[in-house]
């Protein structure tokens, strides 16, 4: 039994349906104790240093100890170009996307990226990512491989696309189909990783191909389907101009047997009313990116309204995005927020980016909480990281003052300690 020691976060609820300090609690001298890759118990550090006396004990004082930080939309082969200056999205894809994308079908490449990707998500506290690939099975096995090595909870998937790509990058209906299956078959339910069918988007796809992954789907219920939706105008109307026949954007997917309550569906600034009621009407899920809306130009997402409707999950959008940081995710969240007049607390960002992405993967029951039973995936963050925040924090008039400057201002220097599945991470 291990226990740690120092201000623990915990919720009892969600944070945007309940006044936060009814459901986000910080314990100044609480603990968690962790056995066989799970959280055994959290309560006083007093009360669990009687109830286990022969564990071993790492004390953090007054850092915060918080779930390992859920990302629910990356891409991690493009962790090379990310911040890539000057493009929107169509030309921001042709331009430095696609051409890193076509690198995968290298395996070595592929490993060796993904390996770099997911330790520099740990450097930064996130222990779980729901990424894409690229159209290379080559590069979803390597980003299960190297999730395996790390013993980190995983979803991924085959990105599809036969059209309006690079001949290189494109795949056809009956490989798409058959490739996906293949990786799905290889590593859903394997250890910690799940698979999630993977269409990139409406104009990369021939309907043919959506159907077909409509069909694997419907085969494989268990599996997520995750995609992008509505983050661009010039995307959109392209996306209406290729499917002149469809009501919207996220009618091409419905149509196509991809709109279902396990849809995660990226970025979603864009929204007509009939989108947000079949997006609620089905309980899929909707993955804010707040530092690719902005680097992109893309938007600002109405993280009140959508909240307020359907499960919403929080994101990097790695390369889009700017940063590989939660922190900083939040913090644009904040900001966004602020833009649109509808201010989040510290607790709101914090739960969005553990908790409210665990939900929006259907993996609440494991990760993205400190609870009994749950997968001990934890982050020690320090609220006094660099000499800027630590003058802030010296000056908070209570936890949750601190709590918000490090989010503000914080990177992956205020991640003091990681923990995945229980054993401590040494980089
Ligand atoms: N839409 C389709 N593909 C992508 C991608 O790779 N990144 C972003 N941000 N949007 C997309
Ligand atoms: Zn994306």
């Amino acid at each position: 039994t291990t226990l740690l020691s120092g201000q623990v976060l915990t919720y009892s609820g969600d944070p945007f349906e309940t006044p936060w300090q009814e459901c986000v609690h910080i314990d100044s001298a609480g603990a968690i104790a962790m056995q066989g890759g799970h959280i055994v118990a959290v309560g006083a550090a007093a009360d669990l240093r009687q109830a286990y006396p022969q564990a071993t004990e790492v004390r953090y004082g007054d850092k915060l100890i918080v779930p390992g930080f859920v990302d629910a939309h990356v891409h991690y082969p493009q962790t090379g170009i990310i911040a890539s200056w000057g493009k929107r999205l169509i030309d921001w894809l042709n331009t430095y996307t696609f051409p890193e994308e076509t690198r995968f079908d290298d395996p070595v490449y592929a490993r060796e990226i993904a390996r770099l990707y997911l330790k520099l998500t740990r450097q930064h506290g996130t222990t779980t990512v729901c990424s894409y690939g690229t159209i290379h099975p080559t590069s979803v096995d390597a980003i299960f491989e190297a999730a395996a090595e790390s013993g980190q909870r995983i979803v991924a998937g085959k990105t599809c696309m036969d059209r309006n790509a690079p001949q290189d990058l494109q795949d056809t209906a009956q490989s798409a189909y058959d490739d996906s299956l293949a990786l799905l078959t290889r590593w859903h339910g394997v250890g910690r990783a799940e698979y999630a069918i993977t269409p990139r988007f409406s104009p990369t796809s021939t309907p043919a191909q959506l159907d077909v992954l409509g069909a694997l789907w419907a085969a494989h219920p268990e599996c997520l389907m995750q995609t992008h939706l509505s983050e661009q105008p010039d995307e959109i109307a392209w996306v209406k101009s290729l499917y002149p026949d469809a009501r919207d954007y996220l009618d091409t997917y419905e149509a196509h047997g991809l709109l279902g309550a396990r849809g995660v569906y990226g970025h979603a600034i864009h929204m007509e009313p009939r989108e947000m009621d079949r997006l609620s009407d089905v309980g899929a899920a909707a993955v804010h990116c707040p530092t690719s809306n902005t680097f992109i130009g893309s938007g600002l997402f109405d993280l009140a309204s959508m909240k307020a409707r359907m499960p919403v999950g929080l994101a990097t959008d790695t390369g889009g995005g700017s940063s590989f940081s939660m922190l900083r995710t939040m913090a644009a969240a904040y900001e966004i927020a602020q833009l649109r007049g509808t201010p989040t607390h510290a607790a709101q960002l914090l739960w969005l980016g553990t908790a409210g992405s665990a939900r929006s993967l259907h993996l609440q029951d494991k990760i993205g909480h400190l609870g009994v039973g749950f997968e001990a995936d934890v982050c020690v963050l320090d609220l006094a990281s660099t000499p800027a925040i630590a003058q802030r924090s010296q000056r908070a008039k209570d936890v949750w003052d601190a709590v918000f400057a490090t989010i503000m201002m914080g990177d992956d220097r205020a991640v003091a300690d990681l923990w995945i599945a229980g054993r401590q991470v040494q980089e």
